[in-house]
């Protein structure tokens, strides 16, 4: 569960300078207008590296800064898809980094975010499990909003040689992983996702966060608007209540649904940066981590752009990925998930 660090006096008398960002529609997700073979994107890779069967999917041999206005849109797919893709080697400046996010749509703004266009990630030395270490949990970024962010990208400018490691989890595999009476349980529920404790973290941290603290619902169990699937949409950080649920009920289902997380080491990928390497994903169906502590916070820097997603919605209809594998002609029980074509009903 989330970390308190406190009201103060600062807290209660600072006035954040923007108003809370209204619910719009966003423009049409660049992965609708794919080639779901992804033909273009993928045959220009020297090697597709599926990092684990379930999350995670490394193209070798690709410049983002080369990338075709097709071979972009066939990478929204593969990321929803994969929940993550990962490059290294990357020449792509920061200018190109915001001209590539902007053909995926509405660049999103980070409620701590300094420069309009990106967020500078910096390198954290705490202890993961120190009451403070608000940032080290698993999150979706900043889901507390009305349209959160769809697609993030970070691109790591500085590294120290070992520590701060992203883990990125599938919540479309933790939905999955679920039994059928829980999926049923969690189905049409929906999540409270408050970041008053982002907030006050933020200010005695020495921020001014540029949006006040929100609190909002999101279904529980959200559908992916390209490939139909179902997800949990859940992370520790934002997240502290089920609607539906009364108090206690609310905070058990949590803890389950936090272990259930934390345990998922087969739905989960760990990606060891290097000096110019990118990840890009999907915080519709991901959830991740930046690993704190071990080195010197001054020598990791990224910079992370993201673009805005819809509004969080759950599909009664929409399939869990063994639904999906079946229907396709695979065997769920094989995890016949690698390379899988979705078949999205779209397409
Ligand atoms: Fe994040």
């Amino acid at each position: 569960m989330s970390t308190h660090t406190g009201i103060t006096e600062a807290v209660l008398t600072y006035q954040p300078p923007h108003p809370p960002v209204k619910e719009f529609e966003p423009p049409r997700d660049r992965a609708f207008f794919a080639d779901p073979e992804k033909k273009s994107l993928l045959s220009a890779a020297t090697k597709v590296k599926n990092l684990t069967p379930y999350i995670g999917t490394e193209l070798v041999g690709v410049q983002l800064s080369q990338l075709t206005d097709a071979q972009k849109d066939e990478l929204a797919l593969l990321v929803a898809e994969r929940g993550v893709v990962f490059f290294r080697g990357q020449d792509i400046t920061l200018d190109g980094q915001h001209e590539l996010t902007k053909h995926y749509g509405i660049q999103d703004r980070d409620p701590n975010q300094q420069d309009p266009r990106h967020v500078t990630i910096l390198g954290n030395n705490n202890d993961i499990r120190a009451y403070s270490n608000f940032g080290g949990e698993y999150h979706s970024d900043h889901s507390q909003e009305a349209n959160p962010p769809a697609y993030t990208m970070l691109r790591m400018v500085r590294t120290p040689e070992s520590g701060g490691d992203t883990i990125f989890t599938s919540q479309t595999g933790l939905y999955d992983k679920l039994s059928p009476t829980f999926q049923k349980l969690f189905d049409g529920l929906h999540g409270v996702h408050s970041s008053e404790h982002s907030y006050i973290n933020s200010l005695n941290s020495g921020y001014q966060p540029f949006r006040g603290p929100v609190r909002r619902e999101h279904p529980l169990v959200r559908t992916h608007p390209v490939t139909r699937l179902k997800s949990l949409f859940y992370n520790p950080s934002f997240v502290i209540h089920i609607s539906e649920l009364k108090g206690q009920e609310g905070v058990h289902a949590l803890n389950f649904l936090r272990e259930h997380l934390h345990a998922a080491d087969d739905l989960t990928v760990r990606w060891k940066w290097e000096p110019g390497s990118v990840a890009f994903w999907d915080n519709r169906v991901v959830a991740h981590r930046a690993i704190p502590g071990g080195y010197d916070p001054t020598t990791r820097e990224g910079k992370r752009t993201a673009i805005f997603g819809e509004k969080p919605f759950f599909d009664p209809d929409s399939e869990s990925l063994s639904q999906r594998i079946a229907r396709v002609g695979g065997d769920p029980a094989k995890n016949e998930i690698v390379n899988l074509f979705f078949k999205s009903p779209h397409v």
